[in-house]
């Protein structure tokens, strides 16, 4: 069965006989050693929410476009834009330095349940039990640190039932070495994006540097290529349907035991509010983005994350209505209900009424907390109450003191202010706050007042905002240069502004006594549910959540039913040819650079073709990914890479909160496009030379 992001450590004992069975030639050791160079040597986390992995033995790093695309943004400039050009180190002289950017190893893991339940007991309160926990965590991670070489980081998992500690290694150097241009990488854009069939080259190509013994250092020219524990072997033998395959990555949120109430919630209270708040920030940005080729590229990373989620969400509400999956959930609960009622499992009786009885209080609340949560996305809406109350406390400093702290002051400004185009956010911030105190429960009742006085249109949150804007410090980093001059509180106290984000945040924290109450009854009754629903089915294998840790799954490459749309023999792959077919010269989502066309016209394809003279481009795995996993290497059976995951497919959507083992696909570059791009597009023959090639 292909359901399941399984823990590294577990395989051995619960996935391996039918992982063989499969296909897997690898033994468990060689996936995950802690002591021997193995698998997981080559999987990094990438930039704190991707995956990617090392491809060769100078530190190579291969990930998704998407996931490069902010630190890609950061790169371009209007003249010299590698967002629309693509960009081709020829040798390491010439690789990027993006300002934030990290790459984190996986060293080891292991259970440390025992030890941190140890510590709490059932009479204790929900925050009592937090508190006892955090400490226990606090311990584990000073002990494995080994002063500071490592980050070791301890999570939860099954609702707070089970606790596990992870040792990482952080590189922070890390250097663009190539990307195609987002006509290729980002090709079909947020139409294609979450959709099979699909034609995407979405890939990029960095570098991690580390000091001349290989240890973790910061930016400097000294800096050489790291020379890894492992790295991949790239094949180019290909595959077809049904072979073995596997993904190993950093998952970041699923929910497979969310009631059906909770459900129920997301798809008529949250999610509608969360896509309603995004497609108003899309269609702000979009006015501005068109209109002028710098804000489009300081904007571009943001804009792409709103976008995705507004169509992932969209997705979720059709796909969770149309499968009735609360219905599946409810059947489910039902039957534990029965199982929680027998004497024996008295503990466990009340845990479905309190978790029901909870999500019918907060509905209200959820469909408030988007709104305002995608409204604080607005940069201008949340600068100056990070800034305020450093400037409150710099105001009433004696000089040597404001000396001593003006430079780092004048940093974060800088850094704060970078890209931030005034237009684009007074307009962004006009139409959320408009949206929110129309649609929100009970929005931030500074906010109502505002709009009682002025009007509620985006027109007149768009005067009052200019006015606000005038008058305030925050609108320009000159006037708050000018304020670090000559800094008054009182001044500071009375800036519109800083009022209006100060009133928007303590909304956004604040939980009323009742609230906080039901909140410690869920939350005990939500790790309940998990604990008596294992207990109830003692012979099946669980798997955690995902939560940002290192997983595998493991399936095969698997076809969808047959589409229309997709010209390729079988329905599990897709070639340039269909490629060609989908391009529309100019379009925004759907141009191709001329190069790639004459390459497919005159079939210049070199070693990368299938036997049938097609030029593969991207395929399915019925592999178990979500959100996070972005850049995972797919593996064949004897681990070597054969594509690249980039997304999921709207179908599957409610994948999150229930695995379908006959929707859900992964969506995957082939290695062999990827390398194609590379040879012949880019004419970087140096990073196949790299490479390690299995032929
Ligand atoms: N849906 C993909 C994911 O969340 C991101 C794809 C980015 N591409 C795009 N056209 N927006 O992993």
């Amino acid at each position: 069965a292909n359901e399941g992001m399984w823990f590294l450590m577990h395989i051995k004992r619960l996935n391996y006989v039918d992982m063989q069975k499969m296909g897997l030639q690898l033994t468990p050791e060689e996936i995950y050693s802690v002591n021997n160079a193995s698998l997981k040597d080559a999987i990094v986390q990438f930039g704190g929410g991707c995956t990617a992995e090392i491809i060769s033995n100078k530190g190579l790093v291969l990930t998704n476009h998407h996931c490069g695309y902010g630190n890609i943004a950061e790169l371009s400039t209007a003249e010299n834009d590698y967002l629309t050009n693509g960009f081709w180190a020829a040798n390491h002289k010439e690789e990027l330095k993006p300002k934030n950017l990290s790459v984190r190893f996986f060293v080891r893991m292991d259970d440390v349940s025992k030890r941190i339940l140890a510590r709490v007991n059932d009479e204790m309160t929900e925050l009592e039990r937090e508190a006892a926990i955090n400490q226990e965590i606090a311990k584990i991670e000073m002990e494995n640190n080994e002063d500071g070489k490592y980050t070791v980081s301890v999570k939860s998992f099954y609702n707070g039932n089970e606790f596990y500690y992870f040792v990482y290694q952080d590189y922070t150097d890390v250097r663009l070495v190539g990307t195609p241009p987002k006509s290729i990488g980002k090709f079909g854009g947020d139409t294609d994006n979450w959709e099979w069939p699909r034609h995407t080259g979405d890939f990029a190509l960095f570098r991690v540097y580390a000091d001349k013994d290989g240890n973790p250092a910061e930016y400097s020219e000294d800096n050489v290529p790291l020379e890894p524990k492992y790295h991949l072997t790239t094949s180019l033998k290909g595959f077809k349907d049904n072979d073995f395959a596997m993904i190993l990555g950093y998952p970041g949120r699923t929910n497979r035991w969310m009631p059906g109430a909770g459900i129920e919630q997301n798809t008529n209270y949250a999610y509608p509010a969360w896509v309603e708040a995004s497609r108003t920030s899309m269609d702000v940005m979009e006015k501005y983005m068109k209109k002028d080729q710098q804000v489009n590229l300081d904007y571009a990373s943001s804009y792409a994350g709103i976008a995705n989620y507004w169509k992932n969400r969209q997705g979720m509400i059709d796909a969770l209505k149309q499968h009735e999956t609360a219905k599946t959930k409810y059947a489910d609960e039902k039957s534990f209900q029965k199982w929680a009622s027998k004497k024996k499992n008295r503990k466990y009786a009340e845990v479905m009424p309190i978790i029901n009885d909870y999500y019918k209080k907060t509905n209200e609340i959820s469909r408030h907390d988007n709104y305002l949560r995608l409204l604080l996305r607005t940069r201008s809406a949340t600068i100056p109450y990070r800034l305020g109350k450093s400037l409150e406390y710099y105001a009433e400093q004696n000089d040597a003191k404001k000396e001593e702290l003006r430079p780092k002051l004048e940093t974060e400004i800088e850094n704060l202010y970078d890209g931030l185009h005034l237009p684009l956010e007074r307009d962004m911030l006009a139409a959320q706050l408009s949206l929110y105190n129309e649609k929100a429960h009970n929005p931030a009742s500074e906010v109502a007042e505002i709009a009682a006085t002025n009007g509620n249109k985006v027109e007149d949150w768009e005067k009052y905002l200019t006015t606000s804007f005038q008058n305030s410090i925050f609108q320009s980093k000159e006037k708050l240069n000018a304020f670090l001059d000559n800094p008054d509180a009182a001044r500071l106290q009375n800036d519109p502004l800083y009022n209006l984000s100060i009133a928007l945040l303590n909304r956004y924290r604040y939980k009323s006594e009742e609230q906080k109450e039901w909140e410690n009854d869920f939350q005990r009754a939500y790790r309940l549910m998990v604990q008596g629903m294992r207990l109830q089915n003692p012979d099946k294998k669980y798997y955690p959540d995902a939560n940002s840790t290192l997983r595998l799954s493991y399936g095969k490459v698997n076809s969808l039913p047959v589409d229309e749309r997709n010209d390729a023999k079988e329905n599990y792959y897709t070639t340039l040819k269909g490629t060609v077919a989908k391009y529309q010269p100019g379009d925004d989502e759907f141009d191709m650079p001329k190069k790639l066309i004459d390459l497919y016209e005159k079939k210049d394809f070199g070693q990368y073709a299938d036997k049938d003279g097609h030029l593969p481009v991207n395929f399915l795995s019925d592999n178990d990914i979500t959100g996070g996993n972005s850049g995972s290497p797919v593996l064949n059976g004897k681990g070597e890479l054969i594509g690249l995951a980039f997304d999921g497919n709207i179908e599957a959507m409610a994948g999150d909160v229930i695995f379908d083992e006959n929707l859900q696909r992964t969506i995957s570059v082939d290695i062999r496009y990827v390398l194609f791009l590379i040879d012949k597009l880019a004419g970087a023959t140096h990073i196949i030379d790299e490479l390690t090639l299995s032929k």
